[in-house]
């Protein structure tokens, strides 16, 4: 069904839109300033559930309950947590080809890993396996550390199962797919426990205080591309700080950002920038 042209859904009155979208917009980052017919769209089954027949119900609810599982809900149905495996597979051959060999060349055999807005796993399970294959027999004398985070708990259930569709897996190079995954019974592919191991899923706001450590690398794909632009500026510049020295920002292929007082990171190619101040 096409819920533009749809009249069932419950109209969002212009009050009712604009709270919802500051309310996003403040917490969450998430710019949905042009997407009313998404929001009435995605929050019907919401409404429902709720057994109310208007959004100031809702809103109400979200306001007397503000860290509560209804707002985990409500976030749940208001992110975009499209992810798939091997998605801009170029990032995971820069960390096979360039980042590993180059901690190594440094004596270094640890790296730790930062994939913020993880979605339903795809990619730190990917950065996982990139890490493994690059490494090969020397993997068990590194330290490997990946955290996974998003703010979508339905997102991080479905990313700590590890479980997948066949069709998921079309991106993957057939040597990945030997190595990393099992075929279960119920014909989906689950990823082995030696890769599960090396992620560790947690929920995090990118709108809150980072805490304080370094990352080697920080994936951010196709996470500020819902934020307005001054959102994403002041995140960069949290990842900037979160950044070891010579470390690694990568984000989507469709997506920039531009260096400023407080971000001094250097291009090095679309989407891959890296932090040298020395
Ligand atoms: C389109 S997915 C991208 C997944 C993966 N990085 C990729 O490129 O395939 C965007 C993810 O960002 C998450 N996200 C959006 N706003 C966020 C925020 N403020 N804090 C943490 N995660 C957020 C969403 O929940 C969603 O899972």
């Amino acid at each position: 069904m096409n819920y533009e042209e749809s009249s069932s859904f419950v109209r969002l009155t212009d009050s009712e839109f604009d709270f919802i979208v500051k309310f996003v917009s403040e917490r969450y980052g998430i710019d949905l300033s042009q997407k009313r017919r998404l929001i009435e769209a995605r929050l019907a089954g919401e409404l429902k559930a709720n057994g109310f027949s208007s959004y100031a119900q809702y809103i109400d609810l979200l306001k007397s309950n503000p860290a509560s599982d209804k707002v985990d809900n409500f976030i749940n149905k208001i992110t975009t947590n499209y992810s798939y495996f091997n998605r801009e597979m170029e990032h995971y051959d820069f960390l096979m080809n360039t980042i590993i060999p180059s901690l190594a060349q440094a004596k270094k055999s640890s790296i730790r890993i930062w994939s913020a807005g993880c979605s339903t796993g795809e990619e730190p399970y990917n950065i996982a396996m990139a890490i493994d294959s690059a490494l090969g027999l020397k993997r068990n004398l590194w330290s490997v550390s990946i955290n996974a985070t998003d703010v979508s708990t339905r997102a991080l259930t479905v990313a700590k199962k590890a479980e997948y569709p066949e069709s998921e897996l079309s991106g993957m190079p057939e040597a990945w797919r030997k190595n990393y995954m099992t075929k279960l019974p119920n014909g989906n592919y689950q990823v082995k426990d030696n890769i599960r191991n090396t992620v560790s899923f947690s929920k995090f706001n990118l709108m809150d205080p980072f805490p304080h450590r370094l990352y080697d690398v920080i994936f951010c794909r196709n996470v500020m591309i819902y934020f307005k632009q001054h959102t994403s500026q002041a995140i960069v510049k949290k990842f900037y700080q979160s950044t070891a020295e010579g470390g690694y920002l990568l984000i989507g292929h469709s997506e920039t950002i531009s260096r400023t007082a407080d971000n001094q990171y250097k291009y090095i190619r679309p989407s891959i920038y890296q932090k040298v101040s020395k």
